[in-house]
């Protein structure tokens, strides 16, 4: 912590950076956002990291355009939300203006406070058919694409993008141009390529091309922010407005109130203890029962058991109760037991052990 260094320094070259970002007409209470993870950031979930403080704004997983339309039961749940997570962008893909523009409009009367265009995914369920980053190869119909969604709608419009399909076609800046002229409400990008999948490094210069090209509209970088520091690296080197943590939030869903406060030049709040990060795990898994009942919350938190036990290591026996949960009362005696632990009443700041997703290893493979 002692190395995250005071707030920025200007720098004329990519002096951009309001501490206070608006989407659109949206206000927005930091400029640190929750990046999707399919599967991971549900409407529990969020909720749960709201309450913590700091959050900007947060997207729902991606889902298909014409499956909304037609009202599909999983959609519906994916896209499942309440008064309290807001503001929420709903996040779309497809490859048919016509239809991504009725969505939209749709999600506007159902209420989300913006919609995000996936032009990121690299997984060929999704780019099999031109969505999600296969989008970057075709320039005239993805822009005519994006234009057609932001006039069918008055809430903002975002796009989230990678730097284009592979190192020969880094298309992203001036895509990014053109979505500004279009009327988009701010972008966010990942600085890999679709070929890059999720591996190798984030190339901060190419998300520093993207602040480059456009004239006013928030840029949120995004990939491998994990901690303070390497938000500071990427705000610093990149000129971002703001940044989009995926992995690092569910490390550590504190970051969003650190980074608030480091931005207001408040102190830092203390880095989270065993107690509180239990207690975290158990806010989470609470939230999923009142939104999905017990038996989707219990088949639902196997999906994250595995990381929650990488950062409590409750060591292997109830780590095997977790990942296998069965029902809410043995998910509540494991938070208890673990409640009787030294480790929960230590004051110390707790160190997770890492905390790997699975992440789709090689670009054309299966989500
Ligand atoms: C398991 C998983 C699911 C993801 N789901 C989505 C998604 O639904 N929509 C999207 O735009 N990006 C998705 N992403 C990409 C992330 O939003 C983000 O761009 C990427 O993980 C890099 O940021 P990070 O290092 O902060 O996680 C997903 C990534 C992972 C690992």
């Amino acid at each position: 912590m002692s190395l995250f260094p005071p707030p920025l320094a200007p720098d004329m070259s990519v002096a951009k950076r309001p501490t206070a970002l608006t989407w659109g007409r949206l206000p927005l209470a930091s400029r640190f956002l929750l990046a999707p993870l399919a599967g991971y950031t549900t409407l529990a979930f969020r909720l749960a990291v709201r309450e913590l403080g700091g959050l900007a704004l947060a997207t729902t997983d991606l889902v298909n355009a014409r499956a909304l339309l037609v009202r599909s039961r999983r959609t519906m749940e994916l896209i499942e939300t309440c008064a309290e997570d807001r503001p929420v962008a709903v996040q779309i893909y497809g490859t048919n203006a016509s239809e991504m523009a009725q969505a939209a409009r749709w999600l506007q009367d159902y209420g989300a406070s913006s919609i995000d265009i996936n032009m990121g995914c690299p997984v060929h369920k999704v780019t099999r058919g031109g969505g999600g980053s296969a989008m970057m190869c075709e320039r005239e119909k993805t822009i005519d694409l994006v234009a057609a969604i932001v006039q069918s709608v008055t809430i903002p419009v975002s796009v989230k993008m990678r730097l284009g399909w592979d190192d020969t076609q880094l298309t992203a800046p001036a895509f990014a141009r053109a979505f500004e002229e279009v009327g988009v409400a701010g972008i966010t990008i990942h600085g890999r390529t679709r070929a890059q999948g999720f591996g190798g490094q984030v190339n901060l210069e190419g998300i520093r091309e993207v602040v480059r090209a456009v004239r006013s509209i928030p840029i949120i970088g995004n990939g491998d922010v994990r901690t303070l520091d390497d938000a500071a690296h990427m705000l610093t080197t990149t000129g971002c407005h703001g940044i989009a943590i995926g992995r690092g939030a569910l490390l550590n869903p504190w970051i969003f109130a650190q980074l608030q406060a480091w931005d207001a030049g408040r102190p830092l709040p203390p880095a989270a203890t065993y107690a509180q990060r239990l207690d975290f795990m158990v806010r989470h898994f609470r939230l999923l029962v009142q939104y999905r009942g017990d038996h989707f919350a219990c088949l639902t938190f196997r999906k994250v058991a595995n990381w929650y036990c990488r950062v409590l290591r409750p060591g292997h026996a109830l780590q095997q109760r977790l990942v296998m949960l069965d029902s809410v009362a043995t998910f509540e005696g494991i938070a208890e037991q673990l409640r009787q632990t030294e480790a929960y009443h230590s004051p110390d700041e707790w160190t997770p052990g890492e905390v790997a997703l699975k992440v789709p290893s090689g670009p054309t493979e299966h989500w």
